[in-house]
């Protein structure tokens, strides 16, 4: 059998820091409010020079350093991201430019905050299949260019940020089980208004910054985090207790430990960045992931839960020996 490895992790935040004392300063909140509802204290902003593929590429060039493999070992990038550079080309295609990759597909996936997810769950099925050896999978993120700074609703929610791993061709499974699925029915609660096939002018006052109804999205949030993480657990025969970690997308402190108490994991168990990231959509879970690797709570041979849920509705989940 064919499987697939994580071989090496890295991520990239933006050196600009926006604290919630820092918001106060411009829109109608609270550092208090922001941390109690959301577990929020920080966040990282791209600098003017800094893009979702500049973050991207950094992401990808630690995580290959890690792996030990270089440009000419990579035949496979994809992108989860919903902040891509440019309309188009794909900003994966900008990204393996940069790292000097050549010939194999490089694409973008848009799935909001499941973007990495989906991403890893196509790289995953590329390399078990025998269509790449060693695949960069990356989220990355500059959410702060459609966040609305005088929403306060939205604004103290996001922030900036890339994180990568690379896939290797594996004899041991690696990547245990991945699933990925989608609800567009919910499009209006969680959305950008304005695409390149409707309204596109930047200029229109509204449409082109996040609009969100948090709280039925927090409701759907933790109520998805619950199932899909019982269905990856029940699709490896598995149970709860053989996970050593969890790695969820980092929302909202409260959606976590919601997650989590349904799961009946103790939060000594989960990897929460989400104080010091904020909501990075696509780029938490692996920022989230190379934090834990780095500072020695992840070890080799754990098992890992990822579970992402976001704007379609998309989610996913994923269950990985390290
Ligand atoms: N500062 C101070 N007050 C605020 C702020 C703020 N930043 N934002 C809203 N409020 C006020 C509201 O106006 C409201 O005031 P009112 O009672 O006078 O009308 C009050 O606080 C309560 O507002 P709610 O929206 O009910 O607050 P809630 O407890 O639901 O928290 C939040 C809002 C944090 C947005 C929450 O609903 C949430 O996190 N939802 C999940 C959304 C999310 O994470 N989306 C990201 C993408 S999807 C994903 O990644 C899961």
């Amino acid at each position: 059998m064919i499987y697939a490895r994580i071989a090496g992790i890295g991520s990239y935040l933006p050196e600009k820091v926006v604290t919630n004392h820092d918001l106060e300063k411009s829109i109608d909140t609270s550092d208090e409010w922001i941390r109690e509802r959301t577990g929020i204290k920080r966040r990282h902003i791209a600098g003017d020079d800094e893009t979702t593929a500049s973050m991207g590429v950094v992401a990808a060039q630690r995580a290959m350093e890690m792996a030990g493999v270089g440009p000419d070992d990579i035949d496979l990038i994809v992108l989860g991201t919903a902040t891509p550079d440019k309309v188009f080309p794909a900003t994966a295609c900008i990204i393996q430019r940069r790292l000097e990759v050549s010939g194999g597909p490089a694409f973008d996936v848009h799935a909001v905050c499941s973007g990495f997810l989906y991403a890893l769950d196509i790289a995953n099925r590329y390399i078990r299949t025998g269509g790449a050896r060693t695949a960069i999978v990356i989220g990355s993120e500059t959410l702060s260019r459609i966040t609305n700074w005088e929403d306060r609703g939205t604004a103290v929610l996001f922030g900036d940020g890339a994180g990568a791993v690379v896939l290797q061709v594996a004899e041991e499974p690696g990547i245990l089980a991945t699933h990925i699925h989608a609800d567009g029915r919910y499009e209006e609660l969680l959305h950008v208004e304005q695409g390149i096939s409707v309204g596109y002018d930047v200029t229109r006052a509204g449409g082109a910054y996040i609009q969100m109804e948090g709280n039925a999205v927090f409701r759907r949030a933790v109520a998805t985090f619950d199932k899909i993480a019982r269905e990856t657990v029940a699709d490896l025969d598995g149970h709860l207790d053989d996970i050593d970690w969890f790695v969820p997308h980092q929302a909202n402190m409260r959606i976590i430990r919601a997650a989590a108490k349904r799961l009946q994991m103790p939060m000594e168990r989960v990897i929460a960045t989400v104080d010091e990231h904020a909501n990075t959509s696509g780029a938490s879970i692996p920022l989230a992931l190379d934090l834990a690797v780095r500072d020695g709570r992840i070890e080799r041979g754990q098992n890992l839960l990822f579970a992402a849920f976001g704007a379609g509705f998309t989610w996913g989940s994923a269950m990985v020996k390290f």
